[in-house]
């Protein structure tokens, strides 16, 4: 199989991700942060070490300021629903996935919020221009997706985020397509909060995420119970990272992203080269093809997600005769719909590669030769 589908979950992991799960499971049997024990101890410093790696890179104020969780979606969840009182309006970009859109809207209908929804440029850009003229001084909030997972492209965050420092408005940036391949940290970003999945970029397992707290950022917990922690008080600690953390870890997760994103961390900037010239190469080939559309802009910065639209077939369609001949990519909305209203292609959606770092240029102009006979048939 080619598997093209880095940007739904990066496959396959270094093989260090395998072994650390399995360390844990047949050698690590506790429960983290509970007990005084030897098995739990190794859980916790797990934990631990994870968290440091992360807050290192994303320059955490502290280790506890990273929060562990499912994925990025729970990570949106709390920064969103733990940020926002009835009355705040909330800025969001038209990239945004579903993960942001749909928490944002089901607040407005339930009358909590406002949501305004920037309008981009010709490239799908925006600008500190259009930003600027939509804060208000009702603005709660604004939540940025860093690159769209369906056009690729890169919202300039750091020009953004001095816009709404100055206008005193935090800033949650999506960094689901970006952790892992491009400079992702609160101090590069002008970040208050990034929320991240471990098993996209940071080559982690299924199951991992993180949201990253910047100085004063104190969302509402959305869960609660046991912590390991003053177990004597009937509330939440409100101590990091406990206040966001109720109930078992996934200890496993957690020992694969430490591996995942160790490799990852340690090799990111070869990444962004790596993956930037494989998107490019599929772009080309993609763009010599005359029944074809690609999604996206060479003129602004991309990672490597390539979406394109074929004139004469259903996305859907092209994308399984592709997946019978071993290619492995996503067709549809990809979760995003608000992007494809703009790019005008919420009827038919798009078949979207997504490259990741097993990749190769063989494996990229072997797609592009396939669609390029696929869609002369028609
Ligand atoms: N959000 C993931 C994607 O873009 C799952 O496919």
């Amino acid at each position: 199989m080619i598997y093209l589908d880095n940007a739904a979950t990066s496959w396959p992991k270094p093989p260090m991700v395998a072994r650390a799960m399995m360390g844990t499971l047949l050698k690590l049997g506790g429960n983290p942060g509970r007990s005084g024990h030897k098995l739990s101890l190794c859980g916790g410093r797990i934990m631990e070490r994870c968290r440091e790696l992360l807050a290192a890179h994303l320059d955490a104020p502290s280790a506890d300021n990273v929060i562990f969780t499912s994925g990025c979606t729970e990570a949106l969840n709390l920064a969103i629903r733990g940020s926002l009182y009835k009355g705040d309006e909330v800025l969001c970009s038209h990239a945004e996935h579903n993960a942001v859109m749909r928490v944002l809207k089901s607040l407005e209908a339930e009358g909590s919020i406002t949501v305004k929804v920037l309008r981009p440029d010709g490239n799908g850009i925006i600008s500190p221009e259009i930003l600027s003229a939509a804060v208000s001084p009702r603005t709660a909030l604004c939540v940025l997706c860093h690159a769209s997972n369906v056009t690729g492209v890169v919202q300039p965050v750091e020009k953004l985020s001095a816009v709404l420092k100055k206008r005193g408005v935090p800033l949650l940036v999506d960094a689901a397509q970006t952790a892992g391949i491009l400079p992702v940290s609160l101090k590069r970003l002008g970040a208050d909060m990034i929320a991240l999945p471990g098993h996209k970029g940071l080559l982690g397992p299924h199951g991992t995420g993180v949201l990253v707290l910047g100085p004063g950022m104190a969302p509402r917990p959305l869960t609660m119970g046991g912590t390991g922690s003053l177990s004597e008080s009937m509330l939440q600690p409100s101590s990091l990272p406990d206040r966001y953390e109720s109930g078992t870890p996934n200890l496993p997760g957690i020992a694969g992203l430490l591996a995942g994103a160790r490799f990852a961390l340690s090799h990111r900037q070869e990444i962004e080269e790596y993956e930037g010239q494989l998107a490019r190469r599929l772009r080309d080939g993609l763009r010599s093809i005359r029944q074809l559309r690609l999604l996206g802009s060479d003129a602004v910065p991309m990672v490597g997600v390539v979406s394109f639209v074929p004139t004469l077939c259903d996305p859907g369609e092209l994308c399984d005769r592709l997946a019978r001949e071993g290619f492995a990519l996503r067709a549809g909305l990809h979760c995003a719909p608000s992007v494809h209203q703009w790019q005008g292609t919420l009827e038919s959606g798009a078949c979207r590669a997504s490259v990741g770092i097993y990749n190769t240029e063989d494996e990229v102009d072997r797609l592009v030769d396939a669609v390029r006979r696929m869609l002369s048939g028609y």
